[in-house]
Protein backbone atom coordinates (compact mmCIF):
# COMPACT_ATOMS: atom_id res chain seq x y z
CA UNK A 1 0.00 0.00 0.00
CA UNK A 2 1.22 3.37 -0.67
CA UNK A 3 0.99 5.15 2.86
CA UNK A 4 1.14 8.59 2.25
CA UNK A 5 1.01 8.98 6.34
CA UNK A 6 4.74 7.71 6.17
CA UNK A 7 5.91 11.41 5.04
CA UNK A 8 3.17 12.73 7.87
CA UNK A 9 4.78 11.27 11.04
CA UNK A 10 6.35 13.78 12.41
CA UNK A 11 7.80 17.61 12.00
CA UNK A 12 10.90 16.61 11.26
CA UNK A 13 9.76 14.60 8.01
CA UNK A 14 6.84 16.53 7.17
CA UNK A 15 9.52 19.83 7.30
CA UNK A 16 11.78 17.79 4.73
CA UNK A 17 9.11 17.61 2.71
CA UNK A 18 7.43 20.97 2.98
CA UNK A 19 6.59 22.05 -0.41
CA UNK A 20 6.20 25.55 -0.07
CA UNK A 21 8.71 27.40 2.64
CA UNK A 22 7.87 31.17 3.43
CA UNK A 23 10.97 33.91 3.85
CA UNK A 24 10.29 37.30 5.63
CA UNK A 25 12.36 38.55 2.89
CA UNK A 26 9.10 38.17 0.61
CA UNK A 27 7.10 40.16 2.61
CA UNK A 28 5.85 44.07 2.17
CA UNK A 29 3.87 45.98 5.31
CA UNK A 30 1.44 48.75 3.90
CA UNK A 31 1.94 52.14 6.16
CA UNK A 32 -0.15 54.97 6.08
CA UNK A 33 1.55 58.24 6.76
CA UNK A 34 -0.98 61.05 7.64
CA UNK A 35 -0.14 65.13 6.86
CA UNK A 36 0.54 66.93 10.93
CA UNK A 37 2.32 65.93 14.12
CA UNK A 38 2.11 63.52 16.98
CA UNK A 39 -0.73 61.29 15.53
CA UNK A 40 -1.04 58.08 15.75
CA UNK A 41 -4.32 57.08 15.43
CA UNK A 42 -5.70 53.44 15.46
CA UNK A 43 -8.05 53.02 12.68
CA UNK A 44 -11.21 51.19 13.51
CA UNK A 45 -11.71 48.85 10.63
CA UNK A 46 -8.05 47.49 11.44
CA UNK A 47 -7.34 46.80 15.16
CA UNK A 48 -3.39 47.12 15.33
CA UNK A 49 -2.85 48.96 12.38
CA UNK A 50 -2.32 53.14 12.51
CA UNK A 51 -2.69 56.20 10.64
CA UNK A 52 0.13 58.06 11.90
CA UNK A 53 2.23 60.77 11.04
CA UNK A 54 6.43 61.01 10.18
CA UNK A 55 7.55 62.07 13.18
CA UNK A 56 5.54 58.46 15.22
CA UNK A 57 6.33 56.28 12.68
CA UNK A 58 10.32 55.31 14.13
CA UNK A 59 8.59 52.67 16.88
CA UNK A 60 6.29 50.91 14.10
CA UNK A 61 9.41 50.68 11.73
CA UNK A 62 11.75 49.72 14.41
CA UNK A 63 9.84 46.55 15.24
CA UNK A 64 9.38 45.79 11.64
CA UNK A 65 13.44 45.78 11.29
CA UNK A 66 13.62 43.98 14.86
CA UNK A 67 11.48 41.21 13.18
CA UNK A 68 13.42 40.60 10.38
CA UNK A 69 10.75 42.90 7.54
CA UNK A 70 12.43 45.52 5.40
CA UNK A 71 10.11 46.61 2.64
CA UNK A 72 7.12 49.10 3.33
CA UNK A 73 4.75 49.95 1.24
CA UNK A 74 3.67 53.72 1.53
CA UNK A 75 0.37 55.52 1.67
CA UNK A 76 -0.48 58.91 2.27
CA UNK A 77 -3.23 60.95 3.64
CA UNK A 78 -3.20 64.52 3.14
CA UNK A 79 -4.41 67.56 4.75
CA UNK A 80 -5.48 69.06 1.58
CA UNK A 81 -7.15 67.36 -1.35
CA UNK A 82 -8.17 68.29 -4.70
CA UNK A 83 -9.75 68.11 -8.18
CA UNK A 84 -6.21 67.12 -9.43
CA UNK A 85 -4.84 65.39 -6.56
CA UNK A 86 -2.39 68.06 -6.44
CA UNK A 87 -0.64 67.24 -3.01
CA UNK A 88 -0.28 63.45 -4.46
CA UNK A 89 2.72 64.85 -6.57
CA UNK A 90 4.22 67.43 -4.61
CA UNK A 91 7.44 67.64 -3.98
CA UNK A 92 7.06 67.93 0.05
CA UNK A 93 3.71 65.73 -0.02
CA UNK A 94 2.89 63.78 2.87
CA UNK A 95 4.36 60.43 0.76
CA UNK A 96 7.35 62.31 -0.41
CA UNK A 97 8.34 63.52 3.16
CA UNK A 98 7.63 60.06 4.04
CA UNK A 99 9.99 58.25 1.65
CA UNK A 100 12.88 61.01 3.12
CA UNK A 101 12.46 60.65 6.13
CA UNK A 102 12.67 56.46 6.03
CA UNK A 103 15.34 56.39 3.39
CA UNK A 104 17.72 59.08 5.80
CA UNK A 105 17.13 57.50 8.81
CA UNK A 106 16.82 53.61 7.98
CA UNK A 107 18.42 53.22 4.56
CA UNK A 108 17.94 49.44 4.94
CA UNK A 109 14.37 49.58 4.63
CA UNK A 110 13.11 49.01 1.01
CA UNK A 111 10.40 51.64 0.33
CA UNK A 112 7.79 51.34 -1.75
CA UNK A 113 5.51 54.19 -3.24
CA UNK A 114 1.91 53.15 -3.85
CA UNK A 115 1.09 55.39 -6.93
CA UNK A 116 -2.23 56.13 -7.19
CA UNK A 117 -4.77 59.51 -6.48
CA UNK A 118 -8.02 58.54 -4.62
CA UNK A 119 -6.34 59.32 -1.51
CA UNK A 120 -5.71 62.87 -2.90
CA UNK A 121 -8.66 63.34 -4.79
CA UNK A 122 -11.63 65.92 -3.49
CA UNK A 123 -13.96 62.93 -5.42
CA UNK A 124 -12.13 59.83 -4.78
CA UNK A 125 -11.61 58.72 -7.82
CA UNK A 126 -8.11 57.66 -9.07
CA UNK A 127 -7.41 59.98 -11.41
CA UNK A 128 -8.62 63.20 -13.08
CA UNK A 129 -12.66 63.21 -14.18
CA UNK A 130 -14.31 63.87 -17.24
CA UNK A 131 -17.75 64.46 -16.08
CA UNK A 132 -18.10 61.73 -13.69
CA UNK A 133 -15.57 59.58 -15.84
CA UNK A 134 -12.31 58.90 -14.71
CA UNK A 135 -10.36 59.95 -17.84
CA UNK A 136 -7.61 57.32 -18.75
CA UNK A 137 -5.19 59.34 -21.31
CA UNK A 138 -5.04 62.26 -18.72
CA UNK A 139 -4.60 59.97 -15.51
CA UNK A 140 -1.54 58.65 -16.71
CA UNK A 141 0.00 62.14 -17.31
CA UNK A 142 -0.74 62.57 -13.75
CA UNK A 143 0.77 59.27 -12.68
CA UNK A 144 3.78 59.38 -14.01
CA UNK A 145 4.34 62.61 -11.72
CA UNK A 146 3.63 61.20 -9.07
CA UNK A 147 5.92 58.11 -9.57
CA UNK A 148 8.62 60.48 -10.45
CA UNK A 149 8.30 62.31 -7.37
CA UNK A 150 8.13 59.82 -5.34
CA UNK A 151 11.42 58.44 -6.97
CA UNK A 152 13.00 61.65 -6.40
CA UNK A 153 12.43 61.22 -2.91
CA UNK A 154 14.11 58.11 -2.63
CA UNK A 155 11.55 55.43 -3.66
CA UNK A 156 13.32 51.76 -4.43
CA UNK A 157 10.41 51.10 -6.28
CA UNK A 158 6.96 52.60 -7.16
CA UNK A 159 3.68 50.27 -7.45
CA UNK A 160 0.89 51.95 -9.53
CA UNK A 161 -2.61 50.77 -8.05
CA UNK A 162 -4.94 52.73 -10.68
CA UNK A 163 -5.74 50.08 -12.97
CA UNK A 164 -5.40 53.12 -15.66
CA UNK A 165 -4.94 51.69 -19.41
CA UNK A 166 -1.30 52.53 -20.43
CA UNK A 167 0.34 54.03 -17.00
CA UNK A 168 3.16 51.48 -16.97
CA UNK A 169 4.66 52.88 -19.93
CA UNK A 170 3.88 56.34 -19.10
CA UNK A 171 6.05 55.50 -15.36
CA UNK A 172 8.43 53.54 -17.24
CA UNK A 173 9.25 56.56 -20.05
CA UNK A 174 9.52 59.54 -17.27
CA UNK A 175 11.73 57.29 -14.86
CA UNK A 176 13.96 56.06 -17.64
CA UNK A 177 13.73 60.05 -18.71
CA UNK A 178 14.74 61.17 -15.75
CA UNK A 179 17.78 58.92 -15.43
CA UNK A 180 15.80 56.13 -13.16
CA UNK A 181 16.30 53.36 -15.49
CA UNK A 182 16.93 50.92 -12.65
CA UNK A 183 14.01 51.59 -10.39
CA UNK A 184 11.51 48.93 -10.65
CA UNK A 185 7.46 49.18 -11.48
CA UNK A 186 5.52 46.68 -9.16
CA UNK A 187 2.26 47.30 -11.15
CA UNK A 188 -1.11 46.46 -9.93
CA UNK A 189 -1.91 43.91 -13.28
CA UNK A 190 -4.70 42.49 -11.77
CA UNK A 191 -6.93 44.67 -9.34
CA UNK A 192 -10.27 44.09 -8.91
CA UNK A 193 -13.01 46.11 -7.97
CA UNK A 194 -13.77 44.02 -4.71
CA UNK A 195 -15.34 44.95 -1.63
CA UNK A 196 -12.45 43.45 0.30
CA UNK A 197 -10.85 47.07 -0.06
CA UNK A 198 -13.80 48.59 3.07
CA UNK A 199 -11.60 49.03 5.69
CA UNK A 200 -8.88 50.64 3.75
CA UNK A 201 -10.96 53.36 2.11
CA UNK A 202 -12.12 54.17 5.60
CA UNK A 203 -8.43 54.68 6.94
CA UNK A 204 -7.22 56.40 3.69
CA UNK A 205 -10.21 58.47 3.42
CA UNK A 206 -10.03 57.85 0.13
CA UNK A 207 -13.86 56.27 -1.18
CA UNK A 208 -15.29 57.31 -4.43
CA UNK A 209 -18.03 59.96 -3.19
CA UNK A 210 -20.23 59.16 -6.27
CA UNK A 211 -20.15 55.60 -8.15
CA UNK A 212 -17.57 52.78 -7.55
CA UNK A 213 -14.10 51.69 -9.30
CA UNK A 214 -15.98 48.89 -11.82
CA UNK A 215 -15.34 50.84 -14.85
CA UNK A 216 -11.42 50.92 -14.52
CA UNK A 217 -10.96 48.11 -11.92
CA UNK A 218 -11.04 44.33 -12.64
CA UNK A 219 -14.87 42.88 -13.02
CA UNK A 220 -14.22 39.63 -9.81
CA UNK A 221 -15.91 37.08 -12.40
CA UNK A 222 -12.90 37.65 -15.27
CA UNK A 223 -9.99 35.54 -14.64
CA UNK A 224 -8.79 35.58 -18.23
CA UNK A 225 -8.84 38.99 -18.40
CA UNK A 226 -6.43 39.15 -15.67
CA UNK A 227 -4.10 37.55 -18.01
CA UNK A 228 -4.18 40.58 -20.35
CA UNK A 229 -3.91 42.85 -17.77
CA UNK A 230 -0.27 40.83 -16.66
CA UNK A 231 0.69 40.54 -20.59
CA UNK A 232 -0.22 44.03 -20.99
CA UNK A 233 1.65 45.41 -18.29
CA UNK A 234 4.61 43.70 -19.06
CA UNK A 235 4.87 44.81 -22.07
CA UNK A 236 4.89 48.09 -20.97
CA UNK A 237 7.81 47.34 -18.62
CA UNK A 238 6.28 45.98 -15.33
CA UNK A 239 9.20 44.38 -13.07
CA UNK A 240 6.74 42.50 -11.04
CA UNK A 241 2.74 42.35 -11.41
CA UNK A 242 0.66 42.19 -8.99
CA UNK A 243 -3.03 40.41 -7.53
CA UNK A 244 -5.27 41.87 -5.44
CA UNK A 245 -6.83 40.97 -3.50
CA UNK A 246 -4.83 37.91 -2.19
CA UNK A 247 -6.91 34.92 -0.68
CA UNK A 248 -10.15 35.00 -2.82
CA UNK A 249 -8.21 35.21 -5.80
CA UNK A 250 -5.67 32.53 -5.23
CA UNK A 251 -6.77 31.11 -8.80
CA UNK A 252 -5.70 34.06 -10.23
CA UNK A 253 -2.52 34.37 -8.45
CA UNK A 254 -1.67 30.63 -9.99
CA UNK A 255 -2.67 31.72 -13.34
CA UNK A 256 -0.78 34.74 -13.27
CA UNK A 257 2.65 32.45 -12.39
CA UNK A 258 1.88 29.64 -15.33
CA UNK A 259 2.01 32.84 -17.93
CA UNK A 260 4.70 35.16 -16.77
CA UNK A 261 8.42 34.91 -15.85
CA UNK A 262 8.83 38.13 -13.41
CA UNK A 263 8.16 37.96 -10.15
CA UNK A 264 4.32 37.68 -8.73
CA UNK A 265 2.53 39.35 -6.16
CA UNK A 266 -0.47 38.69 -3.95
CA UNK A 267 -1.64 41.49 -2.08
CA UNK A 268 -3.85 40.21 1.14
CA UNK A 269 -5.72 43.18 1.77
CA UNK A 270 -7.40 45.78 4.56
CA UNK A 271 -10.79 43.39 4.61
CA UNK A 272 -8.95 40.00 4.98
CA UNK A 273 -7.08 41.47 8.16
CA UNK A 274 -10.25 42.84 9.35
CA UNK A 275 -12.27 39.47 8.95
CA UNK A 276 -9.04 37.54 10.73
CA UNK A 277 -8.81 40.48 13.38
CA UNK A 278 -12.83 41.01 14.40
CA UNK A 279 -13.07 37.25 14.31
CA UNK A 280 -10.29 36.20 16.16
CA UNK A 281 -10.69 39.13 18.80
CA UNK A 282 -14.31 37.54 19.37
CA UNK A 283 -12.64 34.16 20.15
CA UNK A 284 -13.72 32.76 16.60
CA UNK A 285 -10.48 31.96 15.36
CA UNK A 286 -6.86 31.18 15.92
CA UNK A 287 -5.73 34.51 14.79
CA UNK A 288 -2.15 33.01 14.22
CA UNK A 289 -2.94 30.19 13.00
CA UNK A 290 -5.45 31.63 10.37
CA UNK A 291 -2.90 34.35 9.63
CA UNK A 292 0.33 31.87 8.92
CA UNK A 293 -2.35 29.53 6.47
CA UNK A 294 -3.57 32.25 4.50
CA UNK A 295 0.18 33.40 3.91
CA UNK A 296 0.86 29.77 3.24
CA UNK A 297 -1.85 30.13 0.91
CA UNK A 298 -0.67 32.25 -1.28
CA UNK A 299 2.62 31.20 -1.24
CA UNK A 300 1.20 28.11 -2.26
CA UNK A 301 -0.84 29.37 -5.10
CA UNK A 302 2.27 30.79 -6.40
CA UNK A 303 2.74 34.01 -5.19
CA UNK A 304 6.76 35.52 -4.86
CA UNK A 305 6.00 38.38 -2.85
CA UNK A 306 3.09 38.80 -0.24
CA UNK A 307 2.04 42.84 1.03
CA UNK A 308 0.29 41.90 4.64
CA UNK A 309 -0.71 44.30 7.23
CA UNK A 310 0.36 41.14 9.20
CA UNK A 311 4.09 41.44 8.01
CA UNK A 312 5.20 41.82 11.60
CA UNK A 313 3.55 38.77 13.14
CA UNK A 314 4.18 36.18 10.01
CA UNK A 315 7.47 37.56 10.56
CA UNK A 316 7.61 36.30 14.15
CA UNK A 317 5.58 32.78 13.34
CA UNK A 318 8.27 32.26 10.25
CA UNK A 319 11.05 32.71 13.20
CA UNK A 320 9.48 30.15 15.34
CA UNK A 321 8.36 27.56 12.25
CA UNK A 322 5.23 28.28 10.71
C1 LIG B 1 -5.66 52.83 -4.02
C2 LIG B 1 -5.51 51.54 -3.29
C3 LIG B 1 -6.50 50.79 -2.66
C4 LIG B 1 -5.85 49.73 -2.03
C5 LIG B 1 -4.50 49.85 -2.34
N1 LIG B 1 -4.32 50.96 -3.12
C6 LIG B 1 -7.96 51.02 -2.51
C7 LIG B 1 -8.84 51.06 -3.69
O1 LIG B 1 -8.45 50.75 -4.82
O2 LIG B 1 -9.98 51.46 -3.46
C8 LIG B 1 -6.51 48.69 -1.19
C9 LIG B 1 -5.66 48.14 -0.10
C10 LIG B 1 -6.41 47.41 0.95
O3 LIG B 1 -7.64 47.27 0.94
O4 LIG B 1 -5.72 46.93 1.86
N2 LIG B 1 -6.06 52.72 -5.33
ZN1 LIG C 1 -6.82 54.68 -6.17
Amino acid sequence: MFRTRRLRANAGIRNMVRETRISKDALIYPMFFEDGENIFEEIESMPGQYRMSIDRCDSVIEELLDAGVSAVMLFGIPKHKDEVGSEAYHDHGIVQEAIRYIKKKYPGIYVIGDVCMCEYTSHGHCGILNGSDVDNDTTIKYLAKIALSQVEAGADMVAPSDMMDGRVEEIRAILDDKGYKNIPIMAYSAKYASAFYGPFRAAADSAPAFGDRKSYQMDVHNSREALKEVEEDILEGADIVMVKPAMSFLDIVTKVKEITNVPVAAYSVSGEYAMVKSAANNGFIDEEKIMCEMAVSAFRAGADIYITYYAKELAKCIDKGI
